[in-house]
């Protein structure tokens, strides 16, 4: 099977390059990336076929599936920085189905979020759905979250499902263990998030790379735990555990 995978060198998409290599050649994973230089450093040299293409311009993609069986989309933006929602998360989508389909391409697996819909009342939900609880997530493993992929690409699957990991765990579980990953104590404050939002909206005018921005404090009201989880029920895969330990590859990281 002859897999493309669009923003291949983004954090989900190399991490499933590296699961399908173990039992695929690398001329049958197509890595599809914006900026084939820069990628170059983010993806294994392996001889992976690697094409270059801008969601946002249509004709960039043009051909860019053709001989490929299954699409693995995985571009998407958190934040507006340099583009829009819209342009990238929606209106890209959209481009690289057309062309999936124009190219004959029978499954595409697309990388959503969670609680994304088109009535959401965030614009980075609004434009993840395709189809104010207290801060909750659930944290899932992108080795877990690649298995999840290849077993889609390869299996009978068709319709929308949630994944996440084994336990909903609190904002303060996330930055602690994320802390712990990387080997760093801090001592942390809680804030209330309406006392955030004024110091986030003047980053936002006032930073290239804003350290948060109003848009993601606003992810925070929402409940970020899958109902039901497709993992175990669906795709028969325990996750592994978050809290104690989850995250210590990190501080393998330079
Ligand atoms: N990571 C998570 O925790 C998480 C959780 C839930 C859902 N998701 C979803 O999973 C998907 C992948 O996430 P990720 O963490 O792998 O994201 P990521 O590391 O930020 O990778 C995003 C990729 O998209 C590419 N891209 C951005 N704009 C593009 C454009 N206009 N045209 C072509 N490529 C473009 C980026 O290329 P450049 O390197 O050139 O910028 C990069 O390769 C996203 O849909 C995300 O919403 C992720």
């Amino acid at each position: 099977m002859n897999v493309a995978i669009t923003g291949a060198n983004g954090f989900v998409g190399r991490n499933l390059i590296a699961l399908l290599l173990a039992d695929t050649s690398p001329s049958d994973i197509r890595a599809i990336v914006r900026d084939r230089v820069r990628a170059a450093a983010e993806l294994p040299s392996a001889g992976l076929d690697v094409r270059t293409a801008d969601v946002t311009d249509p004709a960039s993609l043009r051909g860019a599936f053709d001989g490929i069986d299954a699409v693995v989309h995985t571009v998407a933006i958190p934040t507006e920085r340099g583009d829009t929602f819209q342009r990238v998360n929606v209106e890209g989508t959209q481009a690289v189905v057309r062309e999936a389909e124009r190219a004959g391409v029978t499954k595409l697996v697309h990388m959503g979020a969670l609680r994304g819909a088109p009535e959401s009342r965030y614009p980075y939900l609004r434009s993840k759905g395709l189809g104010g609880g207290t801060a909750r997530f659930q944290p899932l493993h992108v080795a877990d979250l690649a298995l999840v992929l290849r077993a889609a690409l390869r299996g009978p699957l068709t319709g929308t499902y949630e994944l996440g990991g084994p336990e909903p765990v609190t904002y303060r579980q996330l930055v602690e263990e994320t802390m712990r990953g990387y080997g760093i104590r801090r001592p942390t404050m809680p804030l209330p998030v309406p006392l955030m939002k004024p110091a986030a909206f003047l980053f936002e005018r006032t930073m290239a790379d804003p350290p948060v921005t109003v848009g993601q404090l606003d992810l925070l009201a929402v409940d970020n735990t899958p109902h039901p989880n497709a993992i175990d029920q669906v795709f028969g895969i325990r996750p592994r555990p978050f809290l104690g330990g989850g995250l210590s590859y990190l501080g393998l990281r330079s």
